[in-house]
């Protein structure tokens, strides 16, 4: 450790470290020397570890890989919030929900949030389905799954608790129809809006994705930025199978796919689609 009190982690360890998380986590930081430093440091000092190498042998012993998901809620970019990338979930409501109302005849919407983070994008995606469907909606299963890694932020997002920052893109009427008041201006989801949301922990590195049935749409925004090009080509033909053919998935805006790598058509930027 240095007098600072900053603890520098060596060229070793570095490389033992972002090497696993490349490989089991498709998380790419070999370039995030200080961001590493920056978020793990205080952990370390706080757990009596005065060496990277103390707290990464630790960590590699730990069979019950508890030591790993901490990692994880440590270094993952969790931004996220309500309404993000609004042009995605107009072109949900306008083109694909008309097109799944007319074809899906058993009433069974299978939609996925994929690295869903705090759950601000899950919670939109009900709310706008909910909306299309109106008075129908009760007879349509449209739950929606949502997966990330990070155990932390799924507690965030099943407690379903907002602050009053959060909440101020979110129009006043879902406010008032799926959201209780909190104190200080924070919002809580309404069972009723939680129940359409299924959080669960899932990495999206998993060879096999263990769904039973296909998807509809899948969400993966914001998500495969951190992933190398091999790592996201892997992935997207994962998600090209578990894509019901119809289904259209869907990635941030500032990303795109590599078209000659996937069977997936080009809708319009971010928007795919599986003939
Ligand atoms: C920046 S957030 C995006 C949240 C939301 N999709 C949005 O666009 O607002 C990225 C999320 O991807 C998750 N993530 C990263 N790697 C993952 C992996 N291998 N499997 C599952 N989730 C992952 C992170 O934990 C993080 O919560």
């Amino acid at each position: 450790m240095e007098s600072s009190g900053v603890i520098r982690i060596s060229d070793r360890d570095f490389t033992r470290l972002t090497e696993y998380l490349r490989d089991h986590y498709g998380i790419n930081l070999t370039k995030k020397r200080v961001l590493i430093e920056g978020r793990l440091n205080h952990y370390l000092v706080r757990n009596g570890y005065d060496s990277y190498t103390a707290y990464l042998d630790a960590v590699f012993a730990d069979s019950t890989g508890a030591e790993f998901t901490n990692i994880i809620n440590f270094l993952t970019t969790n931004y996220s919030f309500f309404m993000r990338e609004w042009d995605h979930f107009e072109f949900y409501r306008n083109r694909i929900l008309p097109e799944l109302k007319s074809r899906v005849k058993d009433y069974d919407l299978r939609l996925w949030s994929a690295g869903c983070s705090t759950g601000e994008e899950a919670y939109t995606l009900a709310m706008v389905t909910n909306d299309f469907f109106g008075d129908e909606a009760s007879r349509w299963d449209k739950r929606i799954l949502a997966t990330d890694i990070s155990q932390k932020v799924l507690n965030f997002a099943t407690a379903g608790i907002y602050g009053a920052e959060a909440v101020e893109p979110l129009p006043k009427t879902w406010k008032l129809t799926h959201f209780n008041k909190l104190p200080e201006g924070r919002l809580q989801a309404k069972d009723s809006l939680k129940q359409e949301v299924l959080f669960r922990p899932f990495n999206l590195m998993e060879k096999v994705f263990p769904f039973k049935k296909q998807f509809h749409v899948i969400f993966c925004r914001n998500v495969m930025i951190y992933f190398d090009a091999k790592t996201k080509v892997e992935l997207v033909n994962r998600f090209y199978d578990v894509l019901a053919p119809g289904g259209y998935l869907i990635v941030g805006q500032s990303e795109s796919l590599d078209r000659s790598a996937t069977k997936l058509s080009y809708v319009m930027p971010s928007i795919y689609h599986k003939d």
